[in-house]
Order: structure tokens, then sequence, then C-alpha cells
């Protein structure tokens, strides 16, 4: 069920009319469903349900600590990228035995704190990694474990900016080289490399790239423990994708279990997911309101209070967000009110532009939209991953609130931010 849906021509979220959320709480806002985080996270759970993988959330798509706090609370372990991202897993009570760190970038605090937090694993990208966990390691008196990440050379058929898994990335290390790297590091006194771990892409847009990936990983470890290599599991990484045009699009999360499930059945090392887009996605939309319109040349322009520097995923990556009124008028096609294309007889083609100084700051071009008018809420669609997570302070706007509903209670779960806030820290002025 969708946790977004129109009842009497008003979006609600769940039970909550989330005009009335807008009204107390502002715009633009982040609105987030619980039930939905807790669906998605199930529906993915019992998709791969017969390997018992761990799945770790990615905490970089929806960090908000009352978000992992919940996810946490239903089993769900983490996948961090940075130190700050550990910190939050850890605040929300997620079992470092569940937190999984991937990253070409860590640096030595980091991995000291990681290794005092006791995570699962180290999700090594270079040699100079390895050598460099093993080395800490070392002066901390402590043996950890680790995997490696192998880049598999899989085109994920992803956008260009979020292909991670060809050779001309940064990211892991080239499998033609991985053997060597394993034998190389096999004596290894306090870093013990113990797991294969790949991420092609996000969102991978289908699901051949994933089985290719996935058996090349499964042959890999095949070769490995032929040599000797003791491997206790594989992270097949994250990228499943989410329905942005509509919420039947794309393959679902059982087409891929379909496929994937029998490459990886019986063996003997776990498994282990990395989704994010997929639980959080559809689970937050953002809310911001009509400020202006206006015309220039053959152009009609919706001028909206949310940015580029709110979502930025039109700008960096020509995303799509569906954008509807939450106040339906008049007979509108209430199905349409959530698929792209959609179109009433008096819709009108707009660019839908925020208040940032850029022309690259719109969340939609040409789009059909409803007739708008002055002071109407909009909700952006699909907004839940990657949307509050990537939020700037460009133009010096302070960041939206994130509201979490649950039936027809909701909370704030972050206060939106001050000016006072954005210019806390440059005292010395
Ligand atoms: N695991 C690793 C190692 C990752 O780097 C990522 C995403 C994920 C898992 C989760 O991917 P997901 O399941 O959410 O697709 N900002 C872009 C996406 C960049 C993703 C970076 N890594 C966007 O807005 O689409």
């Amino acid at each position: 069920m969708d946790q977004f849906h129109f009842l009497n021509g008003q979006l609600f979220c769940e039970a909550t009319p989330v005009a009335k959320i807008a009204e107390e709480c502002g715009t633009p806002a982040y609105v987030y469903s619980r039930a939905a985080f807790l669906q998605k996270y199930r529906e993915f759970a019992n998709a791969f349900g017969e390997l018992h993988p761990t799945i770790c959330f990615s905490v970089k798509c929806c960090g908000n600590l009352s978000i992992l706090r919940l996810l946490a609370a239903a089993g769900c372990g983490f996948d961090v990228t940075s130190g700050g991202e550990l910190q939050r897993a850890l605040r929300a009570g997620g079992e470092p035995g569940k937190i999984i760190y991937a990253g070409v970038g860590k640096t030595d605090p980091e991995i000291v704190d990681a290794i005092n937090a006791g995570i699962a694993a180290f999700n090594c990208e270079s040699e100079e990694e390895i050598e460099n966990v093993d080395r800490i390691a070392a002066a901390m008196g402590r043996t950890i474990i680790g995997a490696v990440r192998v880049n598999p050379d899989v085109d994920a058929r992803s956008h260009a900016k979020t292909t991670t898994g060809k050779k001309q990335t940064k990211f892991g290390v080239d499998i033609d080289r991985v053997e060597d790297v394993f034998d190389h590091f096999r004596s290894l006194r306090h870093l013990r490399l113990a797991g294969v771990h790949i991420h092609i892409g996000s969102p991978v847009l289908g699901a051949q790239p994933y089985v290719d990936a996935v058996s090349k990983a499964t042959g890999l470890i095949d070769r490995l423990t032929a040599k000797g290599h003791e491997i206790r599991w594989l992270d097949c990484g994250g990228g499943f994708p989410a329905a942005y045009e509509a919420l039947d699009d794309g393959p679902g999360i059982h087409e891929f279990a379909r496929v994937l499930v029998p490459l990886l059945r019986n063996k003997p090392y776990k498994i282990a997911f990395e989704p994010g887009r997929y639980i959080a996605a559809n689970s937050g939309i953002l809310l911001t309101r009509v400020l202006y319109r206006k015309s220039s040349g053959d152009r009609r322009f919706v001028i909206v209070d949310a940015g580029m520097n709110d979502l930025l995923r039109p700008t960096l990556y020509e995303a799509y967000h569906h954008i509807w009124p939450t106040s339906l008028r008049g007979e509108l096609d209430l199905p349409g009110a959530r698929r792209r294309g959609a179109a009433p007889p008096d819709a009108e083609k707009v660019n839908i532009v925020g208040p940032v100084c850029e022309t690259g700051d719109y969340l939609a071009l040409d789009r059909p939209l409803p007739p708008t008018r002055r002071g109407d809420l909009l909700a952006v669609f699909s907004a839940g991953a990657y949307g509050f997570a990537m939020a700037s302070n460009y133009n010096n706007r302070p960041r939206p609130a994130e509201v979490l509903v649950d039936g027809t209670n909701f909370q704030v779960i972050r206060r939106r931010e001050t000016l006072e806030q954005l210019l806390a820290g440059e005292d010395a002025a």
C-alpha cells in the first residue's frame, strides 16, 4: 500500500493530511512515513528471506537518527561511508556486528573509531588502505576482519555519475588483480581479509548487470577458496531501484530476488545487501509552496520555495521526481496524480524552479502540472532517498525540517535550520 495517497482530493501521508504538516511545520519540509520505511524494509527482507542475509541500510541516503532508530529496532544493520555516518548508526542503536564500512578515503581517525566500535567489517578499496588498516589495528593491539571491495567491471547502466562498478571508476580493486591482492596480504597479522564486497551502481536499472556482477563475485570466491583463503561473506551492495515515475515502474524487488537467490543459495558464506533508495525513496516526499508564477518567452515558470539546495537530484542527474498539487481541484484524474505523463485537460507545461541563483536550479522542466496559484502546496514524490541527505546551505539557505508521520500523529525529527545556526562558527568576524 502506498502511504502517500489522495483521499477526497487531499494528499495524505498515512492518516495525516500533508497540508496540516505544512501549516504547522512550514515549507520546504521533508515528510516521511514510518509505516512505509518498515514496509519497504520488510518487503526487501522477505524477498531475500531464503538467504537469511544481513541487510545493511545505506545511511548515506537518509541518515536521520529517528529513521535509523526505527530500522535498527526492526533488526536492520547499516552501511556507512564516513565516521559521521558511523556515529549516526551507533547513536541510533545500530548493532556494531551489523555495520559495514565502505569508502575509498577512510582517514586514520575514522578507522580508529570504527575499530573501537567493533564494526562487522571494513570494505577496503585499495592495497594502500589494506596496509593502513592493518597498521592501525596493530598499533591498537587488535585483530580485525575486513573485506576487499572488488570492482567487477560491470556496467550498471545507471547515470554516469552513479556508476561505480566499471574499471574507470575510483571504486574497489580491479577484479583482474584481486586474487593477487588476497595472496599478497594473506599473512597480515592484524587485518584478516575474509570477505568480498561489490556495489556496481545506484540505481542498477535492470537485474542483468546485478546477475553479471554477483556471478563474477561468486566465481572469484570459488577461486579464492580453492587457493585456501577463508571467505566468510559476500556483500552484494545496494542499488536496488525505487519506483520514481509511477508506483509500478521498473523491475520490483521480487524480480531481483528471483534471479539473484538461485545464484546465492546454499553458499558456505554469509550474504549481505546494502539497500538505500529501495527502502527510503518512496517513504518520503518534499513539500514545497508556490511562491510566484511567471512567463518568459514561451516558457512558463512556477517558482517554489524549495531549490536545488534542498533537493539536488534533478539538477545533478536530471532525475525525474513526480510533482503534483497536494490538493486537487475539480475533476482531476486521481490515479494520474502519481504517474509520469499524467496530464489533466487543463494542465500547463511548466518549469518548476527554486529560488537559488542558478539556471540549473529546477525540480522539473517542461512538466505538465494542473494549474496552480500562489500559496498552493506541491508534493515532490520519491524524495526520501538522497533528498535531505544531499541538501546544502547554498545561497545561505537553512536546510528544511524533517517530519515523521505515524498514523494520525507526526513529529518534527529535525528542526528547520535557523539563520543563527548558519552563522555559528564564524565568530572571528
Ligand atoms: N552501498 C554502497 C557502497 C554505496 O556506495 C551506495 C550508494 C549504496 C550501497 C546504496 O545505494 P542505493 O541502494 O541507495 O541505490 N546520490 C545518488 C546516489 C549515489 C549513491 C552512492 N552510493 C542519487 O541521488 O541517486
